[in-house]
């Protein structure tokens, strides 16, 4: 929803020094330059988002994702009303959310690139390795994928809220998830391993 702009800055660990002096705080005006930058200090899991564009697999990179309830299963993901991916949407009612893992940067990097051909057959598992109820195109080496149909899209600002039914789900084994904030991709550390790593 509010994409990584130009908020890099350091990773973990690095506090803002002068405990205190932190003018944004008394910034009371929510204008769009704060609410990047603010944003930016999230860190979180990243998605690539895919539909089909030219009848092809078709992905574009995803922070904007969540679960919304069990029963239905339905998660939502934001993404932009211009984006070909919104137009996959609208057009089919299908789409995937591939949970990445830290083996796919290089295709959260190719789905993140504005205005790019984003095609990702070289990305994807082959359609006849799939269980025939899955419809979305599905990334190799993700943590987890939901193949979802569309329920509602509410249009905000820039952006559409998809809230999606999941279908089908797919986690073949478990692997250590990517994350993305401060404006660079990142790996999480158990805080446990840390205190002993300090001891
Ligand atoms: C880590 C990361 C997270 C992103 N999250 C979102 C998002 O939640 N929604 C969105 O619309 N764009 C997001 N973007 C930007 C899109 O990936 C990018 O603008 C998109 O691929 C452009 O697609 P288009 O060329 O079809 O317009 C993100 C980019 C990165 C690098």
């Amino acid at each position: 929803m509010t994409e990584p702009g130009n908020t890099r800055g350091t990773a973990y660990g690095d506090d803002d020094a002068g405990a205190g002096s932190t003018p944004w705080a008394l910034r009371a005006t929510a204008d769009p330059d704060t609410f990047r930058a603010a944003m930016g200090r999230v860190t979180g899991s990243v998605t690539v988002v895919t539909t089909r564009h030219e009848n092809r697999p078709w992905g574009m990179t995803v922070s904007a994702f969540s679960s919304v309830c069990l029963e239905p299963p339905t998660v939502l993901v934001c993404v932009n009303q211009n984006s070909v991916t919104a137009e996959g949407i609208h057009r089919d009612s299908r789409f995937g959310v591939n949970l990445l893992s830290q083996d796919q940067v290089p295709v959260s990097q190719l789905c993140s690139r504005l205005g790019a051909v984003k095609f990702i057959e070289d990305h994807v598992v082959d359609d006849t390795d799939l269980p025939a109820e899955v419809d979305s195109p599905v990334l190799r080496d993700s943590l987890v994928t939901f193949d979802c149909e569309v329920a509602e899209v509410r249009p905000v600002g820039s952006h559409l809220v998809v809230l999606g039914q999941v279908r089908a789900i797919l986690a073949p084994r478990s692997r250590r998830p990517l994350l993305f904030g401060q404006g660079t991709y990142q790996k999480g550390a158990h805080i446990a391993a840390m205190t002993e790593a300090v001891a």
